[in-house]
């Protein structure tokens, strides 16, 4: 697995997110840090802030139970579509000689479904709906659900998309503040598995690059 060659630029070193010095020219931007990553989480990020910012416009803006939902049902879609992420990537990385890898992604998807369940455990006690509609479940994710090609591939389509939860979750719980302690604490909890998460797909990409 000691593929470095073409889509492998000399910017993946920087997965770990903060020491990143060189960048490869194209983005020079105020989040330089995550080069390799940095278009499809701000993308993403935006699309999180936009809900809230509609949500924060509503008369009630402090305490609408149907905002919340609303995004709650975000985080739960954004857990469903990782859910599945991390099952394909579990059976497709059988014959790669990949087996702790595959002990992760078993254990994610597991996790990732947990984190489902409460946050619709929680959507249905503010009085609402949890919205597993699947035709619309990739379009109101925040991450993405990304098939790969080789390991190393399935490796760094999953820290982008756990880079994207931990960025998303970190705002829901700023939101969250003030206007609904419990919601708050659960996206919280949530966020640091995810954080979890991110480090134990960084450790396994490491381990493949040095090898
Ligand atoms: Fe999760
Ligand atoms: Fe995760």
């Amino acid at each position: 697995m000691q593929n470095t060659s073409s889509t492998q630029n000399k910017n993946t070193s920087s997965a770990r997110g903060a020491s990143h010095a060189g960048g490869d020219g194209s983005n020079g931007g105020a989040h330089d840090s995550a080069a390799p990553f940095l278009t499809d989480v701000k993308t993403l990020r935006e699309r999180a802030r936009q809900h809230i910012q509609q949500g924060a416009v509503t008369e009630n803006y402090g305490a609408d139970p149907k905002v919340v939902v609303e995004v709650l049902n975000a985080a739960l879609a954004t857990e469903v579509v990782c859910v599945l992420r991390y099952k394909n990537h579990y059976f497709m990385a059988q014959g790669i000689a990949s087996e702790g890898a595959k002990t992760e992604f078993a254990e994610h998807a597991a996790e990732e479904q947990e984190h489902a369940d409460k946050i619709a455990e929680r959507i249905v006690q503010l009085g609402g709906e949890p919205d597993l509609n699947p035709e619309t479940l990739t379009k109101r994710s925040h991450s993405e659900y990304k098939t790969a090609q080789s390991l190393m591939e399935m490796l760094r389509e999953d820290l982008i998309a756990e880079r994207i939860a931990v960025e998303s979750y970190r705002e829901i719980v700023e939101w969250l503040r003030g206007k609904d302690p419990t919601s708050k604490r659960l996206m919280e909890e949530i966020l640091a598995v995810e954080e979890e998460h991110a480090d134990d797909i960084q450790s396994l990409l490491a381990g493949m690059k040095s090898d």
